[in-house]
């Protein structure tokens, strides 16, 4: 008879999402008069920019034509994406990056996922908490973690380490040494991110103790202050203890068009064996590539008009969390973020508890945020609002905030 795969049993209820969605519809089922105002799920709203849809068009044509049609796409990706993404995103920062150190997938929340393949199940990891859930449940499912502390909110064998207005959310190295460390900056859900000096000391402590640090830069293109890294590699030593994981969701709104990378430098390496060596080797035989319309769409992002057209939709969202940021602090509340990413963490106010608040806000304002507490338990008595939505919306939801509480 044939057995499941138990660690699933461990993980906790649905996923956060699901239970905000089903919420919000109940909501409305009961109040169909009533405007929603969605600051709750990370999604873009902008179209995909004028570059990448021409782009998308030529792509097609080209897939209708015996000679320049496209069948599977090569392990790594297309050679021209790779080498647009070695030249802009990381030879312009004076990071040298081989094109065979990138490998193109269908996004970071897959890569972020399936990248545990390479790793023995005895590895310890360490998160932030609160933090992007699927690093944590993807271990849970592989069997890397024990059962779920009720009392705590913690799975039992990760390292959680606390991110709170205390600590600046900058998270402290932890006391028990971690094999594997997950790091988000810019952050997603604080909206946070640490300056260089910092990231530096968190690559320096990896070399020391011998752990890999999976750097999740999704949020890389919110960057506006100038000590912030754009890359883990801009760092000294990082490519012998680091890979970075990235998206074109949010910097080029391809949430629904799919397309991401991960970069392991041949220097990372386990004892005689290069991690870029085992994820090829995964990457060919679980992966059969991202779709050839999708990387030719992805590879004009990086031409002069995809460019603009992107900086223009990342300016666009970063005046929408001005607005949140500003018009929350104004009206009192503690807010964070906001700066190099494009989600504001607030405190909730009078210490209600993030689900409390959740609920206030969308029985009382009708507006969606995310609750704190559904990233980890030091999430608690916090709220994450995005702003990925329509400004108008965006000023609306931030008068109705302050109107309600
Ligand atoms: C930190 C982080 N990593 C990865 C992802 C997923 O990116 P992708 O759309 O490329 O799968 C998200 C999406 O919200 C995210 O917040």
């Amino acid at each position: 008879m044939f057995r499941i795969n138990e660690n699933f049993l461990k993980l906790q209820g649905s996923y956060l999402f699901s239970t905000i969605a089903s919420k919000v519809s109940a909501y409305t089922e009961a109040n169909p008069d009533k405007k929603i105002i969605r600051l709750g799920i990370g999604d873009v709203t902008l179209p995909l920019c004028p570059a990448v849809i021409d782009r998308l068009h030529s792509a097609v044509d080209e897939m209708a034509v015996k000679e320049t049609f496209k069948g599977y796409s090569p392990d790594l990706g297309y050679e021209f994406l790779r080498k647009a993404i070695a030249d802009h995103d990381y030879k312009e920062r004076g990071v040298d990056i081989d094109i065979d150190e990138i490998f193109v997938s269908d996004g970071a929340k897959s890569d972020s996922g399936n990248i545990g393949d390479i790793f023995s199940v005895d590895n310890k990891i360490a998160v932030c908490d609160p933090v992007y859930p699927v690093y944590v449940d993807t271990n849970v499912m592989a069997g890397r973690t024990g059962e779920f502390d009720k009392d705590k909110g913690v799975f039992r064998d990760v390292i959680y380490m606390p991110c709170t207005a205390e600590n600046n959310f900058i998270p402290e190295l932890p006391k028990e040494t971690p094999d594997i460390i997950y790091l988000c900056f810019p952050n997603n859900p604080t909206g946070t991110t640490i300056p260089k000096a910092e990231l530096q000391k968190w690559v320096d402590y990896a070399l020391k103790v011998g752990a890999v640090i999976i750097y999740d830069a999704a949020y890389e293109a919110y960057i506006t202050e100038d000590d912030v890294a754009h890359s883990i590699f801009e760092c000294e030593g990082a490519k012998a203890c680091a890979m970075e994981l990235r998206s074109f969701s949010k910097n080029a709104g391809f949430t629904g068009t799919r397309l991401g990378f991960t970069v392991i430098p041949k220097e990372l390496k386990c004892g005689d064996v290069t991690l870029n060596s085992l994820w090829a080797r995964r990457h060919g035989t679980k992966f059969n590539g991202a779709p050839y319309i999708v990387q030719a769409a992805g590879a004009a992002v990086y031409t002069p008009e995809g460019q603009r057209q992107i900086k223009e939709q990342i300016a666009y969202y970063m005046n929408n969390a001005k607005i949140i940021r500003e018009g929350l602090k104004s009206a009192g509340y503690d807010t964070y973020g906001g700066v190099n990413a494009p989600y504001i963490w607030m405190k909730t106010p009078h210490g209600m508890s993030s689900w409390d608040f959740f609920d206030y806000l969308l029985q009382k304002a009708g507006v969606v945020g995310t609750p704190g507490s559904g990233f980890g338990p030091h999430g608690e008595g916090y709220f994450r609002l995005t702003a990925f939505g329509d400004t108008e919306n965006t000023k609306e939801a931030v008068e109705r905030i302050i109107r309600t509480c």
